[in-house]
């Protein structure tokens, strides 16, 4: 590990299992002081475990996205140790029941939006908050590519919420841009984590016959990209959202 994330801090949101976890322990491999959120405790006990010797740590704290006094706290806790945030990964989502939009019932719109829409703006804004008045920070938003074609009957709750996050990327990278602060988005394709697992009776999905690479993706592919994403070498980045998804939404 090269330690580029030493002395950075690191905010992770939804860090409790899947994409979330792997990119907490990506981070704090490279050096970073990681300070991950879940609602989900045995998850993020089981997130610290795994990091083993690394140079960097992992902190965490049980938080629901949705609850503003408890976002505004955690990114506080995240911006500890430096007195800085210099990443926000704003991760926690999740799937909702699907089912046909004419039948679905009010509490799932409103449990989809609120996590997936809401949470992520919460987040932005209290990064935000630690990142205006340092002139520096990296927002790292995880849409879908579902952000970008429906693909299945009975996803418009989950898909509109995910649209959603990739224009609140660019409304994030425009607003921000004037204080060195970059808003990136990541729409991942199927990616094996219990999110995907959950939704697929059968292993592997069907899905994988529409992936041009033929296989479904691992949590580290999307890791990886955060890794450069928040880095230097992806300086001049912003308000854009890269798809990661083995080729899915080439046709
Ligand atoms: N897995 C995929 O194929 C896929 C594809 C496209 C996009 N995504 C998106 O990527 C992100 C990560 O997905 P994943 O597959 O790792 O999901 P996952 O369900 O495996 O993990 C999500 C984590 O978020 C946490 N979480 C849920 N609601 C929360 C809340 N209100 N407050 C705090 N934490 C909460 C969960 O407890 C869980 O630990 C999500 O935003 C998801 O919508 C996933």
């Amino acid at each position: 590990m090269s330690g580029r994330y030493e002395g950075k801090t690191v905010a992770v949101t939804g860090a409790g299992e899947g994409m979330g976890r792997a990119m907490a322990l990506a981070f704090a491999r490279e050096g970073a002081a990681v300070m991950a959120c879940d609602v989900n405790a045995a998850g993020l006990e089981a997130t610290a475990a795994q990091l083993g010797t690394a140079s960097g740590s992992i902190a965490s704290m049980i938080v629901d996205v949705r609850d503003e006094a408890a976002i505004e706290a955690f990114a506080a806790r995240a911006a500890q140790p430096t007195g800085a945030l210099d990443v926000m990964i704003c991760n926690a989502g999740v799937k909702g029941d699907w089912g046909p939009l004419a039948q679905q019932p009010r509490e799932q719109l409103d449990l989809v939006i609120d996590i997936n829409l809401k949470g992520v703006v919460l987040s932005m804004k209290h990064a935000l908050a630690h990142m205006i008045p340092a002139r520096s920070g990296v927002i790292i938003n995880l849409a879908s590519v579902q952000s970008f074609r429906v693909g299945f009957p009975g996803a418009a709750f989950y898909t509109a919420s995910k649209a959603a996050v990739v224009a609140l990327t660019r409304a994030a990278a425009l607003e921000n841009g004037q204080f060195g602060i970059r808003a990136v988005g990541i729409a991942p394709g199927p990616i094996d984590t219990p999110m995907l697992r959950s939704g697929s009776p059968d292993w592997p999905p069907p899905i994988i016959n529409d992936v041009p690479l033929g296989r479904i993706g691992h949590v580290d592919d999307i890791a990886n990209a955060a890794l450069w994403l928040a880095s230097s070498e992806a300086n001049y980045i912003s308000g854009a959202t890269l798809t990661i998804d083995g080729g899915w939404l080439a046709p």
